[in-house]
């Protein structure tokens, strides 16, 4: 299998976690596929619209694309924005419809405020009877931003490194 053997899925509204994302695969030489939301989330009422599903755990269709059955996998890194505390929705739904299919995980979170929000992980970790291997919570234009992105990456090609294939 090309890529690595490796899966980088996310969301994003605005930008911030294809960025992150794209970073991250870039530089572990994995296959990227962004998660296909049905929902419009344009706009003021689509801002809304993701507060609202995230504090009502909503789980709306989601697709994802990604070239190989996730068992195929030996690491999926998922990356999600922060909303209202929570993992956004559409990360949720992927999550819970194939949680268990994923044999190692990742967690890449993008977040505004200063709160690194930590506690989504283990929230994430519901879904996936493997738990996470390594995981980050970043925050766009901080000053930490790229020094924990690399430490992120420097863990997870550990893991990569020491993990069976
Ligand atoms: C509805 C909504 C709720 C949000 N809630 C939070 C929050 O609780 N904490 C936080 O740090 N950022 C919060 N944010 C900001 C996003 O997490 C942040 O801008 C993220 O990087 C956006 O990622 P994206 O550009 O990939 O969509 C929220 C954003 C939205 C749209």
């Amino acid at each position: 299998m090309a890529w690595n053997n490796v899966l980088c899925v996310y969301y994003s509204r605005t930008g911030n976690t294809r960025k992150a994302m794209e970073e991250i695969a870039k530089s572990l030489g994995a296959e990227l596929a962004e998660l296909e939301d049905s929902v419009d989330r344009s706009g003021w009422g689509g801002w809304l619209r993701c507060g609202v599903d995230a504090m009502r755990r909503t789980l709306p269709p989601v697709k994802c694309a990604s070239r190989f059955p996730l068992t195929d996998y030996r690491l999926v890194i998922v990356g999600s924005p922060v909303w209202a505390g929570r993992c956004c929705s559409v990360v949720r739904s992927f999550l819970k419809q194939n949680g268990k299919d994923i044999r190692n995980a990742s967690y890449v979170l993008t977040r505004g405020c200063e709160d690194k929000n930590e506690e989504i992980f283990e929230q994430m970790d519901r879904y996936t009877p493997c738990g996470h291997r390594t995981a980050v919570s970043l925050r766009a234009g901080s000053v930490g931003y790229a020094f924990w992105q690399e430490e992120f990456l420097r863990q997870t090609q550990e893991f990569l490194r020491t993990a069976g294939r």
